[in-house]
C-alpha cells in the first residue's frame, strides 16, 4: 500500500452524530439510496464519500467512474456482503447472489447452472415468458380503473421466473392480492433495508419484527421445499429442462460434486428473489418514462410495429428491437434496480487516495456512477441513444454496471432483457397509457416507482 495514502477517518462525508450516525442526512420519503444519490454531487471532486448508518455500518461509497475502475479490478477487489445483503443471506444462504466468492458452493452452482442461461435455453423459456406476458395483457384489457404498475410487473416477473426456472405456477394474475409468498418475501426484503436505520442498541426492542422475519423465512422455505419435493416425485423422464432439473441431476463438471438439498433450496429462493424484483422495477420505471415521453413512445412503437407486426415475438425478432432494448438500458442507467455493489480489497489497498484495509467493504453507488458528469453529459436527460454501439464502445467499461461486475455479475441478464423486451413490446403494441403523476421513488430494497398507476386505452390501429 502507498505510504502517502490518507487515513480513512479523513474521508469526506456528512457529519456523524452519536447513536444515530449520519441518519439525519439519510432520512427522506424516498429512502436511503435516494438520500445518498442526493448527497453524491457534493463529493464528485473526491469521487468517494463515507456515511455512518445508525446500525453501526460505515459504508465507503464510490461515485465516480475513475475510482470505480480500480474497485472493479477483480485481482484487487472481490464481491463481499454488507448491509442489506447480510440480512438477505439469512434466507438465501450460500445461493449464488449472497455467497462469498471464496465459498466452494458458489463455484459449484455457477458451473452447474451456467448451461441454464445458454441461448438454446433462452429459446426454450420464450414460450412460457410469452404466456405470462399474455396474462398481463388479458388482465389489463379487463381493467376498469388505472392499473397498479409495480404490483402487475411484480406478478409478471415472479410468475415468469418461477415457471421458467422451476415449473411452478403462482398464477398471480388470477389472485386478487399478491401471493402470500410474495408478501413474505416483500416484508423480509424490507426488513433488510430497515435494519440499516435501526440503532444497534435498540435492536432488542424489535423482537416482534424479528419473529415476523422468522415466520416469513419459514413460509418461503416451505413453498420452495414443496416445489423441490414435487419435482423429485415426478418421474425423471418427465422433468422439464429447467434450472431445478439441472441442479437435481447434474454434477459439477470440475469436482464431480452434486449440489446439496439445502443449497438447492437457497438457489431456488435466490432465483426467485434476484430474478423478479429487479426486472419488475426496470419495467415499471420504463413504463413511467414512456408514459411521460410521447416522442420516445412513438419511436419505440414504430420499431415494435415494424419488427413484430401482429406476430408472436420470437427470440430473433426481440433481439432486433434495438431501440426498445436501448430504452431499457437507459432506464437501468438512471434507475439501477440493484443500487449498490459491494466489494472489499483482497489486500490493504487505496481508493481515491484513502487507505482501505483488506476486507473493509466498499460500496459502488451505481446510480451516482451512472451520472458521473465526466462520462455521462446531461446525465439526468433520458436518452437511449447513449447506448448506440459506437457511444458504448467509447466509454470505460466501468461506467455502466447495472448487472454488476466480472465473475459475480448477473447470470440472468439475458433472461431479464428478453423478458422485459417482450413485455414492453407487447404492452406498447396494444395500449396507450398515461401516468398518474411525476416519478417518485419508493424506499424499497430494490428501488421502484412509488404509487405509479397507468390509465390504459386500447390503441386505435
Ligand atoms: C433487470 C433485471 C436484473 C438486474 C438489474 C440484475 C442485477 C444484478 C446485479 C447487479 C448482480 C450482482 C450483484 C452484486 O454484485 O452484488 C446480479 C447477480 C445475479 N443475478 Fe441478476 N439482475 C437482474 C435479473 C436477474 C434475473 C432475471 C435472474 C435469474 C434468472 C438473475 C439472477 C442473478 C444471479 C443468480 C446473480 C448472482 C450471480 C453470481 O454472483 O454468481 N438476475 N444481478
Amino acid at each position: 500500500m502507498r505510504t502517502d495514502a490518507l487515513d480513512l477517518s479523513t474521508m469526506p462525508g456528512p457529519p456523524v452524530l452519536p447513536l444515530v450516525g449520519s441518519a439525519p442526512w439519510l432520512a427522506g420519503r424516498e429512502g436511503v439510496i435516494q438520500a445518498l444519490l442526493g448527497l453524491a454531487p457534493k463529493y464528485r471532486q473526491t469521487g468517494v464519500f463515507r456515511v455512518a448508518t445508525p446500525s453501526g455500518d460505515a459504508p465507503i461509497l464510490v461515485i465516480n467512474v475513475a475510482q470505480a475502475e480500480a474497485v472493479f479490478d477483480e485481482r484487487r477487489f472481490q464481491k463481499t456482503l454488507d448491509g442489506p445483503l447480510l440480512t438477505i443471506r439469512e434466507f438465501t444462504g450460500d445461493g449464488l447472489f449472497t455467497a462469498y466468492s471464496n465459498e466452494p458452493s458458489w463455484g459449484v452452482a455457477h458451473r452447474v447452472l451456467s448451461p441454464g442461461f445458454s441461448s438454446e435455453q433462452m429459446e426454450r423459456y420464450l414460450p412460457a415468458m410469452h404466456v405470462v406476458s399474455e396474462q398481463l395483457l388479458a388482465s389489463w384489457r379487463k381493467a376498469t380503473a388505472p392499473v397498479d404498475v409495480v404490483s402487475d410487473m411484480t406478478k409478471l416477473t415472479l410468475d415468469t421466473i418461477s415457471v421458467c426456472g422451476f415449473g411452478y405456477e403462482f398464477k398471480s394474475f388470477e389472485l386478487p392480492a399478491l401471493h402470500p409468498f410474495l408478501q413474505a418475501l416483500g416484508r423480509a426484503l424490507q426488513e433488510s433495508t430497515d435494519r440499516l436505520s435501526r440503532p444497534a442498541l435498540l435492536a432488542p426492542l424489535f423482537r416482534g419484527t424479528l419473529r415476523r422475519f422468522e415466520d416469513d423465512r419459514r413460509q418461503m422455505f416451505e413453498l420452495v421445499d414443496g416445489v423441490i419435493a414435487r419435482r423429485k416425485q415426478t418421474p425423471r423422464t418427465e422433468w422439464p429442462k429447467d434450472f431445478l432439473s439441472l441442479m437435481l441431476s447434474e454434477a459439477d463438471p470440475k469436482t464431480g460434486q452434486l449440489m446439496s438439498d439445502e443449497n438447492i433450496r437457497y438457489q431456488v429462493l435466490t432465483f426467485l428473489v434476484a430474478g423478479h424484483e429487479t426486472t419488475a422495477g426496470l419495467l415499471s420505471f420504463t413504463l413511467h418514462q414512456l408514459a411521460t415521453n410521447a416522442a420516445l413512445l412513438s419511436r419505440v412503437r414504430t420499431e415494435v410495429d415494424e419488427v413484430l407486426g401482429d406476430g408472436a415475438p420470437t427470440r430473433a425478432t426481440l433481439l432486433k428491437l434495438s431501440l426498445t432494448m436501448r430504452t431499457l438500458s437507459e432506464s437501468l442507467r438512471l434507475w439501477p434496480t440493484v443500487p449498490v455493489l459491494t466489494v472489499a480489497p483482497v489486500e490493504d489497498d487505496v481508493v481515491a487516495g484513502f487507505a482501505v484495509p483488506a476486507g473493509r467493504p466498499v460500496g459502488v453507488l451505481v446510480g451516482a456512477l451512472h451520472r458521473d458528469p465526466a462520462v455521462w453529459p446531461n446525465a439526468e436527460v433520458f436518452d437511449p441513444d447513449r447506448f448506440l454501439p459506437e457511444a458504448s464502445r467509447a466509454r470505460s467499461t466501468a461506467a455502466y454496471k447495472p448487472f454488476g461486475n466480472g465473475s459475480r455479475s448477473c447470470t440472468g441478464r439475458m433472461f431479464a432483457l428478453l423478458e422485459a423486451t417482450m413485455a414492453l413490446a407487447l404492452v406498447v403494441r396494444e395500449f396507450d397509457f398515461t401516468a398518474n403523476g411525476p416519478l417518485a421513488i419508493a424506499p424499497t430494497t430494490s428501488p421502484k416507482p412509488a404509487g405509479l398507476r397507468l390509465t390504459l386505452r386500447r390503441r386505435a390501429r
